[in-house]
This record gives C-alpha cells, sequence and structure tokens, in this order.
C-alpha cells in the first residue's frame, strides 16, 4: 500500500496497527503451524491479544476496551490475519458479532456486566444465529423462546458457532412469535454456565482449525428478562445490524490471509528459478503477481471505505451494508484467488505443509462462506442497489 497517501491515519492507528503486527509476529507465527495441526484452542495468545486490548478495539474504555474506532480495528485485525487466520477470527467474533451488538443494543447493566468481561479478554464472546435447517435464510429458524414470568424458556439447536466450544457468553437469537416470521425473532445474552445448556461436538474443519466451532444446545435454559437483548421481536434486525459489522472484521481477515499468500508468492518468484531465469520473469506469472496485487490493494480501499462508514453510522445512525457486503465480498473472493495462485506458484512447495502457504489457502475458503456466503452478498448488493427482490 502507498501509505502516504492514507492521511487519514492517525498516530494512534499506526501505532495498533504495529503492535498487532510486533505480537503477532512475536507471539503468534511460532505456534501458528502447531495449532493448525491439532486444532486446539489458542487460550494463551487470545489472553494475550485481550491484555493488548485487543478483544475490545471499538468498545468504550468505561466498559473495558480501548476506546479506538473501526479503522483501528481492521487494521489490527489484518495484522493478526496475516500470521494466523484462526487467531483472526476469534478476534472478529469478540469484537463485532459479540461486542458491537452490545453496544449498540444493551442496557446499562449488560454492557457493565458482559462488554467488560469480554472487550478486556477476560471472557469469550460468540453469537449464536445459524441453525441446522436455516443458514442463509435466516429468518427461518425453529428455536424457541417461551416468555414465564421474569423468565424465558430457550429450546433448540444451533449450528457452526465460532467459539462455540470455549465461549463463557453467547448472544443467540430465537423466535418469540413464529406466526410474525422475522418480526418474532428476539435476541438474548446467555451465560453457558446455566443449566441445560451444552454444547455439540467440534466440529472438524477444512480450515482456520485453531478456532472452535460447534452446535449449541439448549434444553429449558431459563434466561433472565434482563438477559434479552433488544425489544421482543427486534431480534432479526439486531442479527443483520451485527452481520454488516461482522462483514467488516471477516474482510479484513480476507485481506490479511491475502497479504501473507501474496508476500510469500513475490519473494519465491524472485528466488525460484526455472529454465535459467527467476520465475517472475516469466509472464505467466508476473501476470498472476500484477493481478494478485492489484486486487489486495482494491479490497483495502473497500474494507476502509466500509470502515469509515461503520465509523460514520455511530453519529448518523446510517446502516453500512452496502460498503459492508462488497467489502466482504471482494476480499474473500480476492482471499481464495490469491492464496490459489500463490499455491501453483509455489509448486510441490505450496502443496506441502513445510510452509504455511497450503494454511492460507485453506483459511482462505471459509470467508466466502461465514457471515454471508458470497451469494448472500451479492443479493444484499444488489437489492440495495435496484431496489428489487
Ligand atoms: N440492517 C438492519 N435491518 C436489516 C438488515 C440490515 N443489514 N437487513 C435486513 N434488515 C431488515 C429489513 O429492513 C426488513 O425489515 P422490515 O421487515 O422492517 O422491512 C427485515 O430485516 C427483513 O429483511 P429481508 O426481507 O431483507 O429479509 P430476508 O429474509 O430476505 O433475508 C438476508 C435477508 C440478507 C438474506 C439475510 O437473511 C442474511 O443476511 N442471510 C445470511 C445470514 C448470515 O450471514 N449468516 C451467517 C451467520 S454467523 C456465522 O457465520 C457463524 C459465526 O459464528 C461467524
Amino acid at each position: 500500500m502507498n501509505e502516504s497517501l492514507f492521511s487519514f491515519l492517525t498516530d494512534e492507528h499506526r501505532m495498533i496497527r504495529d503492535a498487532a503486527r510486533d505480537f503477532a509476529q512475536k507471539e503468534i507465527a511460532p505456534i501458528a503451524a502447531e495449532f493448525d495441526e491439532s486444532g486446539d484452542f489458542p487460550r494463551e495468545t487470545i489472553q494475550k491479544m485481550g491484555e493488548m486490548g485487543f478483544m475490545g478495539i471499538e468498545v468504550p474504555e468505561e466498559y473495558g476496551g480501548a476506546g479506538m474506532d473501526t479503522l483501528a480495528y481492521v487494521l489490527a485485525l489484518e495484522e493478526i490475519a496475516k500470521v494466523d487466520a484462526s487467531h483472526a477470527v476469534i478476534m472478529s467474533v469478540n469484537n463485532s458479532l459479540f461486542n458491537y451488538g452490545i453496544l449498540k443494543f444493551g442496557t446499562e447493566e449488560q454492557k457493565q456486566k458482559y462488554l467488560r468481561a469480554v472487550a478486556s479478554g477476560e471472557a469469550i464472546g460468540a453469537y449464536s444465529l445459524t441453525e441446522p435447517m436455516s443458514g442463509s435464510d435466516a429468518g427461518t429458524m425453529r428455536s424457541r423462546a417461551v416468555r414465564e414470568g421474569d423468565y424465558y424458556i430457550l429450546n433448540g439447536r444451533k449450528s457452526w458457532v465460532t467459539s462455540g466450544p470455549v465461549a463463557d457468553y453467547v448472544v443467540v437469537f430465537m423466535m418469540t412469535e413464529p406466526e410474525k416470521k422475522h418480526k418474532g425473532i428476539t435476541a438474548f445474552i446467555v451465560d453457558t454456565n446455566t443449566p441445560g445448556f451444552t454444547r455439540g461436538k467440534k466440529e472438524p474443519k477444512l480450515g482456520i482449525r485453531a478456532s472452535a466451532t460447534s452446535e449449541l444446545l439448549f434444553e429449558n435454559v431459563r434466561v433472565p428478562v434482563e438477559n434479552r437483548l433488544g425489544e421482543e421481536g427486534q431480534g432479526f434486525k439486531i442479527a443483520m445490524t451485527v452481520l454488516d459489522a461482522g462483514r467488516i472484521g471477516i474482510a479484513a481477515q480476507a485481506l490479511g490471509i491475502a497479504e501473507a499468500a501474496y508476500e510469500a508468492s513475490r519473494q519465491y518468484v524472485t528466488e525460484r528459478e526455472a529454465f535459467g531465469k527467476p520465475i517472475g520473469a516469466f509472464q505467466g506469472t508476473g501476470f498472476k503477481i500484477a493481478d494478485m496485487k492489484t486486487r489486495i490493494e482494491a479490497a483495502r480501499l473497500l474494507i476502509y471505505q466500509a470502515a469509515l462508514a461503520k465509523e460514520q453510522s455511530k453519529t448518523t445512525g446510517k446502516r453500512f451494508s452496502l460498503e459492508a457486503a462488497m467489502a466482504k465480498l471482494f476480499a474473500s473472493e480476492t482471499a481464495m484467488f490469491v492464496t490459489h495462485a500463490a499455491v501453483q506458484i509455489h509448486g510441490g512447495m505450496g502443496y506441502s505443509k513445510e510452509l504455511p502457504v497450503e494454511r492460507y489457502f485453506r483459511d482462505a475458503k471459509i470467508t466466502e462462506i461465514y457471515e454471508g456466503t458470497s451469494e448472500i452478498q451479492r443479493l444484499v448488493i444488489s437489492r440495495l442497489e435496484t431496489g428489487l427482490r
């Protein structure tokens, strides 16, 4: 990136970016391959990231966060993702899917109790919308919450929950009035120590293997009314608003993965020789490098635009769904394009576990799937642009 052009980056932005880069290099790089292989959750480094302020970047200091803006968040996340996409998604879910929802829709008590713990890294947060039969069509969920006096009784099965196996608190979406469809969904903050709450088996995954993903099972889980997030029936809007923020995080994650694969490739094409010259001197490889670099920088601009739109929304209240969807769509497809090219450029070594290139390739794929597939991003963009559906 031509940094001299980005005059809107403040000293604070550069500081958190450099701190994240430094931390990722020193603390995460040495363990990333090992945790990818074992699939274990990297608890120690995640805790240290909390101590560094990375788990609540946009949360005001009064609630235990770092009190910075969305640009600071994407800059830091990109640096973590450059080294390990698993740490990056855990960070993204805590910051966007958990913190942002509570900050925007929570009561003062909820912020003091749950936000403080997750933003400071003492606790891990999760977000639970998807069900076995409700993924892209998120409004069709079957899980039910029924009010009984001062409690709601929650029943249902949720799936594909990032950090599900380890989360202390989960924001979960359930039907309170099924006949009202979208308008009958309500959000709750659930303490995972509540009786009736259990975690399903950890999903074995192609990539982001050190991040933990599972089903969550709710069997007559009694949740006090004060743990309802927002009003009854407001859940779908909360889910969508929060996902808009989440998609910016995933875009930054995808950018980091792409950059890592690109940097490895750029170096490799100058060192590796074939037919008497560096392989980068062959147009077939050189043009790949050109396309990789161009798409990465274009993705970065879309992500910064989305971060600025989200920042602006804090004062205007305006939705940033379009900017977030475009950033996520383009950055995730860029990550896939770049990592695919990186494996090809590295040849056999790209396929070998001796280098991290194959990990980048495996990690990139999920960015086109979670927090709204590429198809859903296209649907969001085209609906917003044309008004048609
Ligand atoms: N912000 C605020 N409100 C929104 C909104 C947004 N981004 N998107 C929709 N809404 C509102 C609409 O305005 C509408 O409100 P009214 O009824 O008042 O008019 C209401 O929500 C219903 O909207 P739609 O009619 O557009 O709803 P739809 O059923 O057609 O679905 C969708 C829209 C875009 C397809 C949506 O369902 C969607 O985003 N699906 C993908 C879900 C997703 O991303 N899942 C990932 C889960 S998280 C995960 O991946 C796991 C993890 O742990 C990381």
